[in-house]
């Protein structure tokens, strides 16, 4: 359960969690991204745990188990979270470079200028952090789910502690307070375009690590009749939590930043490496005590929340290609390594690709899986079957709720997804009665279509 929590906390909490809750309705955003988490997150997420604690495989092979036409599918999530593992560990491979940039304060006053010209020009520091990276995610794995179980138990809490001490000061900071405000204010008319409900439910979707095997991988090894929607609940809650609790560590300094800086919190708010890499860095040298640790605290957080993210898709993939080629976990974990670490060489100062591959993969690609793997739960495996297995091994056992998101209200909510962000009509209110409409069309077709099956 650690290593779930591990894979779904990452660098989403901190830097995507709260400029999308800032940026779509503070407060009021909590609204969409609760729905977001009970309609699509925690159903899919029950799923993902259960197929992989009855078929006890690998989501390709896992899925071939299902119906042999579905295989393609598992090896879609494998591929996607490939590529997500490359860019992934380049930005894991920077904050170890900046946890040490930290103890110097090598970026001085002008961290933006520091980043752009000094940092990405510098060769070898990104090599050797890469290298670091990939080297110790091959370590982790090379004795299987125990030693990732057992570094997960001190790699998941750790961070967690330093981001409480490091929300603790930053809350204590002069105009704090007028961060949080513009964390939390509600502005409810937001909850008036769909720009906001996809925001909520591409977030929800990604922070879980949804839809990349790894939640099917890390479920077939759990214990038999190990409780589901416990652990999907806890791993589901303790990354919310983490990611709530990141906006305040996060927005309380930047209040204090518009503060020193004079500057407008328009100007200042930010998400992405730009918040990490930039933002963070002026205000470490904004304050006037303990610049280093400040610094220390911040990148070993983003550090380790990345690393333990990373291990899980490396797992995922890794475990699909041992099954597949019936090949010893040790190589296949080497040839993936190998493989993410030369694309990652090749890809680590691109930070236009690294924006690029982030943006299709989590508004196209992971939504994509996602859908094929709700049909697959619920048609060609059926979802009965499914509930009935969670709720024979589970103290809380699961409604009839669950069957309808999973058949009806997550396959629509997901092809609106894929509609809105192949459009760009996302932005005017009047587009979001149109797309309701569309989400109830859709369920409703579904709906009859279940109907003309079971006659
Ligand atoms: N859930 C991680 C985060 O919030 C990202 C991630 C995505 C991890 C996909 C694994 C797979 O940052």
């Amino acid at each position: 359960m650690f290593a779930a929590i591990g894979s779904a906390v990452g660098l989403g909490n901190l830097w995507r969690f709260p400029y999308v809750c800032y940026k779509s309705g503070g407060g009021a955003f909590l609204i969409p991204y609760i729905i977001a988490l009970f309609v699509v997150g925690i159903p899919l997420l029950i799923a993902e745990f259960a197929a992989g604690s009855i078929y006890r495989s690998s989501a390709p092979m896992g899925f071939k188990k299902i119906s042999k036409r579905s295989e393609f599918a598992g090896w879609l999530s494998v591929i996607v979270a490939f590529f997500i593992s490359i860019y992934y560990c380049v930005i894991v491979g920077w904050s170890l470079c900046y946890i040490i940039h930290s103890i110097f304060m090598a970026w001085g006053a002008d961290a933006s200028s520091f980043f752009y010209y000094k940092f990405l020009s510098s060769g070898e520091q990104i090599l050797f952090s890469i290298l670091f990276v990939w080297v110790a995610i091959y370590l982790i794995l090379y004795k299987g789910v125990k030693s990732i179980g057992k570094f997960s138990m001190i790699a998941v809490p750790f961070p967690v502690i330093l981001l409480l001490i490091l929300t603790f000061v930053g809350i204590t900071l002069p105009n704090a307070m007028n961060g949080l405000e513009f964390y939390l204010a509600p502005d409810f008319s937001k909850l008036l375009l769909p720009s906001t409900w996809l925001a909520a439910f591409a977030q929800v979707f990604f922070s879980l690590s949804l839809a990349q095997g790894i939640m099917i991988a890390y479920g077939s090894y759990l214990e038999k009749k190990s409780d589901i929607t416990n652990n999907s609940f806890i791993t589901a809650f303790a990354d919310s939590g983490i990611a709530f609790l990141g906006g305040f560590a996060v927005f309380s300094t930047l209040g204090y930043l518009s503060f020193v800086t004079g500057m407008n919190f328009e100007e200042i708010a930010r998400g992405g490496f730009a918040l990490a890499f930039i933002t963070y860095p002026t205000v470490i040298s904004k304050i006037p005590f303990l610049q280093s640790i400040f610094g220390l605290i911040f990148f070993s957080i983003l550090f380790l929340f990345g690393l333990t993210s990373a291990y899980s898709m490396v797992e995922a993939i890794s475990k699909s290609i041992s099954e597949k080629f019936k090949i010893s976990r040790q190589k296949s974990n080497f040839i993936i390594c190998l493989i993410g670490l030369l694309a990652g060489l090749f890809i680590g100062k691109n930070i236009l690709l690294i924006e690029t591959a982030d943006h299709f993969i989590s508004d196209f690609a992971l939504v994509i899986v996602g859908l094929l793997e709700c049909i697959i739960f619920a048609y060609l495996l059926g979802e009965e079957k499914l509930r009935k297995y969670v709720n024979k091994v589970s103290e809380i056992k699961i409604g009839r709720w669950w069957s309808i998101s999973l058949k009806f209200l997550a396959p629509a909510v997901l092809v609106f997804m894929l509609l809105a962000s192949s459009t760009s009509l996302l932005n005017y209110p009047s587009t979001g009665f149109l797309i309701i409409l569309l989400i109830f069309f859709l369920s409703f077709i579904l709906w009859r279509v279940k109907c003309r099956r079971a006659q």
